[in-house]
């Protein structure tokens, strides 16, 4: 073989296995991203819907309770006797966190102005849906969301 040929016979070698080592890196990059993301949707409780226990003795009437549901924050109101109401404090518009304002009796967004009502329905501004809304349930001496 001559020296010429070697050469050639090397670099096709080595161009091998640089393509094989760039799939491999490739393929485990993939499914690493896979993974993590699986990961990240089973740690915020996405998709696995369960319940909230709130102590009835945390939310006195005219009160409101902050909580995480599903990783997201969310809100438990308590406006009329034995009526709770819970919702995703994640605007239905570009994901900002809503605020509830006990005396004007509605939500407000502050990345675009959307307000919503009492009821997390959309009275102005950009949001394109209500705000969405679990059943709440009283068991004993608590609330059950969700
Ligand atoms: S994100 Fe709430 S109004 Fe735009």
């Amino acid at each position: 073989m001559s020296s010429k040929e070697e050469d050639s016979s090397e670099i096709l070698t080595t161009r091998r296995g640089l393509l094989k080592g760039l799939f491999t890196f490739l393929g485990a990059l993939g499914l690493g991203s896979i993974l993590y993301g699986l990961y990240g949707f089973l740690a915020r409780g996405e998709g696995v819907y369960s319940s909230v226990e709130i102590s009835l003795s945390k939310i006195q009437l005219g009160s409101a309770h902050l909580f995480q549901f599903g990783g997201s924050p969310a809100i438990l109101i308590h406006e009329e006797e034995e009526v709770y109401e819970a919702f995703s404090l994640v605007c239905t518009h570009l994901g900002c966190t809503v605020v509830w304002n006990p005396e004007k009796k509605e939500f407000h967004c502050p990345c675009h102005d959307g307000i919503f009502d009492v009821n997390g329905k959309v009275l102005s501004g950009p949001p394109p849906s209500p705000l969405e809304q679990w059943k709440v349930k009283m068991d004993g001496e608590k609330v059950l969301v969700g």
